[in-house]
């Protein structure tokens, strides 16, 4: 819980609507230790919700049809009328609320006016999901507010439909589940084809996880993003072309993808097999983690960060550099950019003794070579979406 963001949440509540709200939900963001890119292709992925997280202070307006948002952060606010269709705005945060309401327009679910602030401790643009901790802290919200019996399963799949047809980026499932279903201290391995999942202990023996942030925006995630999904895609159909008896995409083994390389051609080829490759190191990773192999999770973590900078090619000069170098340093098992790409933050697994040191050399290197102060995220694993009720609500 953070209890600073909440009260300066409140605190602008209060001076923006004159009296206090009657619901606090804290929504937050993700980490994913390994499975990059492979949940909208049949892999599993291994992600965690963090204790970053974006607060929301809300009050139900019985007596009108006006919803106000106030994006505490960004000094914006936005007004709709919930009896109206709604339609996608300018202000790309507002376009994740409202993708989700527009799902939930249904004759059978009765809106009311709303009074909302929110604010975030998750730092935007740095692949730590801020996105999916809106959409889907905005659905669970109206979830609870007007009993609309919505899973948690389909909150996280209202979440990303609503990145689909109002942000315009195709993401696969991974992000919102996490926001959605994170427990503390638990790693998630979930299925993305079924959407089956277990928990696993977070229990990495002496060593830790702590993200670099690059500062670099991934500004051209949304193009860069579908771009990789039209490659796969592209090569997912020579390959079912070449066999159509494989059920999943999982189930294609290296040796069919090599029979059709020149079909598919390079790029297509390039993607296809670091998918494939990634999906089993999901696996591994899995089982390295239940067995206390955190060596050789390190060792996947790093294969993962190869494959993404060489075959998939979503990495980028810093990035490649922020992971070179703290391979480099003694005490660090792995390394690799994490979230879709072009930026954001790198994941690091570190002997906890070791972490200053190697944040030090890291942070002065970085900012010799790129002139950038990189950040350094120490997160914990935590619960996903809840509501806070007690102390806050006046
Ligand atoms: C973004 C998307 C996710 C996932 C990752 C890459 O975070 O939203 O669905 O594809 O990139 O693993």
């Amino acid at each position: 819980m953070d209890e600073q963001l909440i009260n300066l949440t409140v605190e602008k509540f209060k001076t923006e609507f004159k009296s206090g709200p009657e619901h606090i939900f804290l929504s937050p963001g993700r980490i994913n230790i390994i499975g990059e890119h492979v949940d909208y292709s049949d892999g599993f992925v291994l992600p965690a919700a963090i204790d970053k997280y974006i607060c929301f202070a809300v009050r139900r307006m019985p007596q009108t049809n006006f919803c106000t948002i106030v994006a505490k952060d960004l000094g914006e606010k936005y007004t709709f009328d919930v009896t109206m269709e709604v339609k996608p705005v300018q202000q790309m945060w507002m376009n994740y609320i409202l993708g989700v309401f527009s799902q939930l327009q249904k004759p059978e679910n009765q809106f009311c006016g709303m009074e909302i602030v929110f604010s975030s401790t998750i730092p935007m643009g740095s692949g730590l999901s801020s996105s999916a901790a809106l959409e889907c802290g905005f659905a669970y919200i109206l979830n609870e507010l007007f009993d609309l019996h919505l899973t948690k399963k389909e909150i996280a799949v209202i979440g990303q439909k609503s990145e689909h047809t109002f942000a315009g980026v195709h993401c696969g499932i991974m992000d919102q589940f996490a926001s959605v279903f994170g427990k503390e201290n638990k790693v998630i391995m979930l299925d993305c084809n079924s959407l089956d999942h277990q928990y696993f202990d977070a229990d990495l023996k002496g060593y830790s996880l702590l993200l670099f942030d690059s500062c670099v925006k991934h500004s051209h995630l949304t193009s860069g993003y579908n771009e990789r999904r039209r490659d796969v895609e592209r090569g997912k159909k020579v390959l079912w072309k070449n066999f159509p008896e494989i059920e999943k995409f999982r189930d294609f083994t290296l040796s069919m993808l090599d029979r059709t390389k020149e079909e598919m051609g390079d790029i297509s080829y390039k993607r296809c097999l670091y998918l494939l490759k990634e999906i089993r190191r999901v696996e591994m990773a899995a089982k390295a983690i239940s067995e206390g192999n955190i060596e050789y999770l390190g060792t996947l973590l790093t294969e993962t960060h190869t494959g993404l900078s060489t075959e998939f090619e979503v990495s980028c000069d810093e990035l490649d550099f922020l992971v070179e170098h703290a391979l480099h340093q003694e005490g660090v098992l792995g390394a690799r950019i994490m979230g879709g790409g072009f930026g954001g933050c790198s994941i690091n697994l570190i002997q906890e003794n070791k972490a200053e040191e190697v944040i030090k050399a890291i942070s002065e290197k970085y900012f010799e070579h790129f002139n950038i102060q990189m950040k350094i995220y120490q997160v914990k694993i935590s619960d996903g979406i809840k509501e806070y009720t007690n102390e806050y609500i006046i």
